[in-house]
């Protein structure tokens, strides 16, 4: 990772996304429990949740919990009423997430769901949980695809669905990988590119997380 990056990252998060105590017990705490240091960077936390806010969000989905770091950045965006559904297959991510949701103060809106997304997601639609404003996909990648199928189904006209980690390390050009997660995501432009019910776009990212890439697909009106 390029050090001018992490720099950068640095002065832009600490003008504009800085951490209070929840967000800074929330990383310290995934790291004193051993969880991977995969949680989105502060800009992109503060971006979803100025995403989220300039959608007027009342219900947001998240796929993949980890610790509860982007989705405290998106509960934080939610009026009192509005509500947060996230998915989480590990246990002691689920439970390091739960103590952070608290610490944080967002429990009453924040409710998350242990196990499977492909399993849990058909359950949030059996029981009508959606329209989602606001999806986040963000945890295993070779099923993004069916995720994006999912976050589709669970939205209305108007509806935001991002994307993490399209680019990773520019690895999204190589036709060529025999990796799940490389398959998965380009698998995932080909289904955005071909589906006539949004319009969509992805960025490249760099900062603390490296090389990487957001893709951002709005439902159509
Ligand atoms: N959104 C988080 C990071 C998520 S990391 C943040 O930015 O703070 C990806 C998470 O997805 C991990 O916690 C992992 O356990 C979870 N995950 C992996 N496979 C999953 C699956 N099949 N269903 C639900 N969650 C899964
Ligand atoms: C990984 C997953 C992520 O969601 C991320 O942002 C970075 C890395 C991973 O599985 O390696
Ligand atoms: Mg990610």
């Amino acid at each position: 990772m390029s050090q001018i990056w992490s720099d950068v990252e640095t002065y832009l998060a600490g003008h504009l996304a800085p951490h209070d105590d929840a967000l800074e017990q929330t990383i310290r705490s995934s790291d004193a429990a051993g969880l991977p240091s995969i949680h989105v960077a502060p800009t992109e936390g503060k971006l979803l949740h100025v995403l989220a806010r300039t959608i007027g969000a009342r219900r947001i989905l998240e796929v993949g919990t980890l610790a509860g770091y982007s989705a405290i950045w998106m509960a934080r965006a939610l009026p009192p009423d509005g509500r947060l559904i996230t998915l989480e297959f590990e246990p002691k991510h689920a439970a390091v997430a739960r103590a952070n949701f608290a610490r944080a103060g967002v429990s009453d809106r924040v409710e998350l769901r242990e196990g499977r997304a492909i399993e849990l997601l058909p359950k949030l639609a059996a029981e009508n949980a959606g329209p989602f404003d606001l999806s986040f996909i963000d945890a295993n990648k070779d099923q993004n695809p069916d995720y994006f199928d999912w976050a589709l189904r669970l939205s209305r006209p108007g509806s935001l669905i991002v994307v993490d980690n399209v680019v990773r390390d520019g690895t999204v050009i190589d036709g060529a990988s025999e990796e799940a997660s490389t398959k998965g995501v380009r698998r995932l432009f080909e289904k955005v590119a071909a589906e006539p019910r949004v319009s969509a776009t992805a960025l490249q990212t760099v900062g603390s997380k490296g090389y990487d890439g957001f893709l951002l697909a709005v439902v159509k009106r």
